[in-house]
């Protein structure tokens, strides 16, 4: 892990006037509000290339003439400055190829701001899942290398971070793309630092829908294994082009986890690789990728295996154990969705983020859980 020397430049020392904020900082490069506003042109709606759960996303050029993705964290999202510098130290210091770097952030007032990398071309889900309406191809090759290099930004954070970090939150809207296509992790806004002496960890379940791995969704255990769950559906919606979740596909696919066992086991995997990539594919490194999502995605986490078996495997390194290959752990099978029974849904499940929510009133949503909601997490080392 790389930690950066101090890196607090003169111009940025106008934000440097209150202890907590020196007391809290380490490594990280503090930016002053109106740094970020004038590279932003004031936050001009002209320059804000998207909204998350987290806030609005903006990019501007910076001072020193680097672009920069502006993250501007909601007044939901604000944790005190204490909290906030903690996470941000945390994924300052990390640096690898296939994760987006945090180039510093602004703690001015009330304003959290986040400061990344600008990687020029968006995300898997704005693209590869987008619905054709983007002029980029994801040929074989291309979609290996996105494959492998998600799998190493994840090892990375999950084996070689100390403590590790589990990311909470891998979906195809987190995965950025640069100029060459190189995959980027993104939004390590729900990371959390899990200290190794620390058995349980309070936190509440976040996510989105159709990744979360049932362990975590239900019952709130937070564990490498719930990313790579996560890792595994992904890996199966690179390959075949489509979302984890299609209310438009005939029933009996919408549920791209569901299909991928139900093609496995009628020796038919092939079946499911993207149609857009015309016949142009290597038949057995696709089918091996889709037996790995399932490997993944596993009921039992201790039948998945680590991120750094998963780079062994997906680079033909390691073999792929067919035989421990068992019906995954389908997340409609344990929450109360009614995609099913409710025929008059129309709601495009692609994009929905699937957040806790103390409200009881609304379980007749569709895609509400059953269960309660505030879940404590539990860190298990073992997995
Ligand atoms: N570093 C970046 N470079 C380029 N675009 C970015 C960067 N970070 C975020 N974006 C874009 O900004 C948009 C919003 O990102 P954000 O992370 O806030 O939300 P999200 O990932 O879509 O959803 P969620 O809040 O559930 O994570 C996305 O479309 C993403 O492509
Ligand atoms: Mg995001």
């Amino acid at each position: 892990m790389t930690c950066f020397p101090l890196l607090f430049s003169k111009s940025s020392s106008s934000a440097r006037h209150d202890p907590e904020i020196d007391e809290g900082i380490h490594n990280v490069k503090l930016y002053s509000y109106k740094q970020l506003r004038n590279a932003t042109e004031k936050f001009s709606p002209a320059n804000k290339i998207g909204e998350g759960g987290f806030g609005s996303v903006y990019k501007g050029r910076l001072k020193d003439g680097k672009v920069a993705a502006i993250k501007v964290l909601s007044a939901e999202s604000r944790q005190g400055v204490k909290e906030f510098l903690t996470e941000i130290n945390v994924i300052s210091e990390i640096e690898h190829e296939n994760l987006v770097k945090l180039y510093g952030c602004c703690v001015e007032k009330n304003n959290r701001i986040l400061v990344y990398n600008y990687l020029e071309n968006n995300s898997l889900s704005q693209t590869l899942l987008g619905g054709g309406h983007n002029s980029l191809y994801f040929d074989w090759g291309t979609r290996c290398k996105i494959c492998i290099g998600v799998a190493r930004g994840l090892a990375y954070l999950h084996e070689e971070v100390r403590p590790h970090i589990v990311h909470r939150d891998i979906k195809a809207s987190n995965i950025l793309l640069d100029k060459d296509l190189t995959p980027k992790i993104s939004d390590f806004g729900l990371a959390k630092l899990i200290p190794a002496n620390m058995t349980h960890v309070s936190t509440r379940v976040a996510g989105t829908l159709g990744y979360l791995a049932p362990e975590y969704a239900i019952g709130g255990k937070l564990t490498r294994k719930a990313d790579i769950y996560s890792f595994g559906v992904l890996l199966a919606e690179i390959i075949s082009g489509r979302c984890n979740i299609n209310s438009r596909l005939p029933i009996e696919e919408q549920f791209l986890l569901e299909r991928t066992w139900d093609l496995y086991e009628r020796k038919e995997l092939v079946e499911l690789v993207d149609i857009s990539l015309n016949g142009e594919f290597d038949a057995e490194q696709a089918c091996k990728f889709l037996k790995i999502s399932l490997l993944c995605t596993q009921e039992s986490p201790k039948l998945r295996p680590s991120m750094s078996s998963v780079v062994k495997m997906l680079t033909g390194k390691m073999d792929v154990n067919d035989s421990k290959i068992t019906k995954p752990a389908l997340i409609s099978d344990f929450m109360d969705l009614k995609v099913r029974r409710n025929e008059e849904s129309s709601i495009d499940m692609k994009n929905s983020s699937m957040y806790t929510t103390s409200s009881s009133d609304n379980h007749d949503s569709t895609m509400s859980f059953a269960t309660t909601t505030t879940f404590a997490a539990i860190y298990d080392e073992s997995m």
